[in-house]
């Protein structure tokens, strides 16, 4: 079986993290978001990827050719300017077989895909688009379906009084091969607002697959903190315990008087001054330097971070090689190397 992954967007949501890295490398627990995403797609018995990117392939490629041990078959379809999500996979229809999976490369979920293929296999769907519910639906697109799932009509941020369903898009179809056929090559086209509005007009099966299971689109700030925070406290099932270690590796040096508290990710090569208390749920990065005294506390540090003597980082994103200057105290916001602190 085989899945695209779209990794072509901007990712302008997740700046100023995306200045630096796109969005599908950021890394999750101190590993690149999209291993994840192949390694749950590898537990579906997908054997091939095709990732479609549209905007600074260079880093998703460099690492992928260097890694070892990949579940899966990786294909890169790259084109030559951002062409949407369903503009994205009508590029690389070439590579592709009559059924296949097509993932937002954003989005992090436990659904059962295996299930969700029986389903679409039993319906006789031309494409399954899984669900997801949400608190506040006006913000976001939602689908409405009959008691067999079968969808009746998309709705654009309904309004409050016209919610139906708190059911949204949850990024994961499945599709026919034949779905492609009527997309124009070569022109921006996005599957939530021409392709399935178009096939639901012309009366072709469109279902629904709604799910409970844990869903996350780490395209914001908040959500992307929100995930790692997850995984740790194991409000989200991690999809491969045995990585997340809870001692620090033995590459790193941790003060005996330093203060470790609640689940803490600690990666190699770490300094950890003394008087510094670390409280989870914390990620500290690979080669970091953590000075005396200095608090961190619910905080995501990516590699090569230095905090500096009495800092104190609160509720923090910082990303790699940024210096946090001693006596500073941050709450809530995201660094990067070219700011600034007080
Ligand atoms: P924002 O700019 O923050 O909205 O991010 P985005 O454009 O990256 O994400 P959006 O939620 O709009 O897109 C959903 C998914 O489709 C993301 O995984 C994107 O990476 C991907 N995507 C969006 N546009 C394209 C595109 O033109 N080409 C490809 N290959 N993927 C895309």
């Amino acid at each position: 079986m085989k899945a695209v992954v779209l990794v072509g967007g901007e990712g302008t949501r997740l700046r100023p993290l995306t200045h630096h890295t796109v969005k599908a490398m950021v890394p999750i627990l101190n590993r690149p978001f999209l291993e994840y995403l192949l390694q749950h797609l590898a537990n579906h018995s997908v054997d091939e990827v095709i990732l479609a990117m549209g905007y600074k392939p260079d880093s998703i490629q460099n690492h992928f050719t260097h890694a070892h041990g990949l579940p899966v078959k990786l294909v890169y379809s790259i084109e030559p300017a951002p062409l949407g999500t369903a503009g994205a996979v009508k590029y690389a229809e070439q590579y592709l077989d009559n059924t296949f999976f097509v993932l937002n490369g954003d989005v992090f979920t436990t659904i059962d895909l295996t299930a969700m293929l029986r389903f679409h296999k039993e319906s006789g769907a031309k494409i399954t688009i899984a669900l997801t519910p949400v608190e506040d639906p006006t913000r976001f697109g939602v689908v409405e379906t009959d008691n067999r799932f079968r969808i009746k009509k998309f709705i654009e941020k309904p309004p409050p009084d016209q919610v139906t369903t708190n059911n949204i898009n949850a990024g994961v179809y499945i599709l026919e091969k034949d779905a492609l056929k009527n997309i124009p090559s070569g022109r921006r086209v996005m599957f939530e607002h021409d392709v399935f509005p178009e096939l639901l007009s012309a009366g072709d099966p469109l279902y629904a697959y709604p799910t409970d299971a844990y869903w996350i689109d780490i395209g914001t700030l908040e959500n992307y903190h929100r995930l790692n925070c997850d995984l740790l406290t194991g409000k989200c099932p991690h999809p491969d315990p045995k990585t997340v270690r809870p001692v620090p590796p033995e590459s790193s040096f941790v003060h005996p008087q330093a203060r470790v508290q609640g689940p803490v990710l600690i990666g190699e090569r770490c300094r950890i001054g003394y008087g510094v208390q670390i409280i989870g749920p914390a990620v500290i990065g690979t080669g970091c330097h953590i000075e005396d005294c200095a608090i961190i506390e619910k905080s995501i540090l990516w590699q090569h971070v230095t905090v500096g003597k009495n800092a104190i980082l609160r509720n923090c994103i910082v990303a790699s090689n940024s210096c946090i200057a001693s006596n500073s105290a941050l709450e809530g916001v995201t660094i990067t190397p070219e700011h600034k602190t007080p």
